[in-house]
């Protein structure tokens, strides 16, 4: 005979199990289109910065971008921009991770990436698809060094203190297998902070990402000096923009920091 108690849980479970479901689909994102200066959109652990910074060198332009879906830890959005004029980088649109920074690089074991995209462009495009990693002397300091991986240049290139002499920059090491790619890494400085550059051999687009950037950081401090004592303290994924007119669609961004 079943108890009147045992009748309530019974009729009770369906429900209780449905919830965590109903929670993911009921919560709301802001998918509207944003084209402000500095506008931020924040989801989850994430947010997408338009971040023009060098909007100023341009003659004419603009750039909007928006979120167009969530769940757990994958993020998808899209940027369409135009930019006329100047030589400089006008914005670096990116998606943001804003949890596990500040950490040690030595207290890091790994950083699980996943970016799918695609782009569509008119006319000649100036431009990369990358990621942008910054590290620091302390927890929240100021940026000691950027490492970019650059998952494609679209006749952009990486900043270098060494040039060949047809004018290519040089690479400070060649043909480096990590994350099922291979790539050649660039150093140099933009004045304000050393930058590591891995772009992918022979101009290669990968429109399809999936590995550990924490193995990038890793070849770093075993073969270019870099302290494991400093500090993550930032971690995009976007476009730096110069000129043209693209849309970069990521259906599927996630990065985490273990
Ligand atoms: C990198 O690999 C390519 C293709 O195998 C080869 O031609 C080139 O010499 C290598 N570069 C260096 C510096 O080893």
């Amino acid at each position: 005979m079943f108890s009147s108690k045992l009748l309530t849980l019974v009729c009770l479970l369906p429900f209780a199990l449905a919830a965590p479901t109903e929670l993911v689909e009921r919560q709301s994102i802001d998918t509207s289109s944003h084209c402000g200066q500095w506008d931020t959109v924040t989801v989850g652990a994430y947010s997408l910065l338009l971040d023009q910074w060098g909007k100023s060198g341009a003659s004419s332009g603009s750039d909007c971008a928006q979120l167009t879906s969530f769940s757990g830890t994958t993020v998808a959005w899209k940027t369409t921009w135009n930019w006329v004029g100047g030589n400089g980088v006008k914005s670096f649109t990116n998606m943001q991770l804003n949890s596990g920074l500040n950490k040690k690089l030595s207290a890091i074991s790994s950083m699980p990436a996943t970016w799918k995209w695609s782009q569509s462009s008119s006319g000649t495009v100036v431009a990369d698809v990358a990621y942008d990693l910054f590290t620091s002397n302390t927890a929240g300091g100021s940026n000691v060094n950027e490492i970019m991986i650059w998952l494609a240049n679209y006749n952009a290139g990486p900043i270098s203190a060494a040039y060949n002499s047809d004018g290519t920059p040089k690479p400070v090491a060649s043909n480096i297998s990590l994350a099922g790619h291979t790539w050649n890494l660039y150093k140099g400085s933009n004045g304000a902070n050393e930058v590591f550059s891995f772009l992918p051999t022979g101009n290669a687009i990968i429109t399809s990402f999936s590995g550990d950037l924490n193995t990038f950081l890793k070849y770093l401090t075993s073969n270019q000096g870099v302290s494991t004592s400093q500090f993550l303290v930032t971690a995009q994924g976007g476009t730096e923009a110069t000129s043209g007119s693209a849309t970069l669609t990521t259906s599927a961004f996630s990065l985490v920091i273990n």
